[in-house]
């Protein structure tokens, strides 16, 4: 494949960081859309984290892999169109990966509505970027959310 502009959203994640590594060898120009608010940096502090410091030192290594890597990172909330609208033109991708989510079935389970929020809403707002022109769009959710809007 020629060398692409790959954007995924939710891509400083488990999936979405390993993926831009994977990318980058490649030859590709992955750019990664991310809060670190789910599941990362900024919600490590939450009481139900247990071993904080661990985790931080995992994320941070993440982080810090991504930028040895020379992978972008944007810290911007994808859920609001708004506000990545301009970041998603901007950065003009070929194609789309869809990794944004609450990916932990016991916490959606205790919070649908930020699993919502962040899974669909996130995904809504992709859909709407990409509506705009031709992409490549490529969705990872995992099935159990279906479930929850139907509970
Ligand atoms: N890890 C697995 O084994 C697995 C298996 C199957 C499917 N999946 C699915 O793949 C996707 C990615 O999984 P993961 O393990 O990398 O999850 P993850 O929790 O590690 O990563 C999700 C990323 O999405 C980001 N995010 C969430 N809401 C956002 C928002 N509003 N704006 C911007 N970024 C936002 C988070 O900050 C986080 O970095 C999820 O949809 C998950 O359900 C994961």
């Amino acid at each position: 494949m020629n060398k692409k502009k790959i954007l995924l959203v939710g891509g400083c994640g488990f999936i979405g960081h390993n993926l831009a590594l994977y990318l980058k060898e490649r030859g590709h120009e992955p750019k990664i859309v991310d809060s670190l608010k789910i599941n990362n940096l900024y919600s490590n502090k939450d009481d139900e984290v247990t071993n904080q410091i661990l985790y931080e030192a995992i994320l941070r290594k993440r982080l810090n892999l991504l930028k040895n890597y020379q992978i972008d990172y944007f810290i911007k909330d994808a859920k609001e169109l708004s506000e990545i609208n301009e970041t998603y033109e901007s950065l003009d991708p070929d194609i789309i990966i869809h990794l944004a989510a609450v990916s932990h079935a016991n916490k959606s389970n205790k919070d649908p509505h930020t699993t919502f929020e962040n899974s669909f809403r996130t995904l809504e707002t992709t859909l709407e970027f990409a509506k705009k022109k031709k992409f490549m769009l490529y969705i990872c959710l995992l099935v159990w959310c279906m479930e929850i809007l139907v509970v």
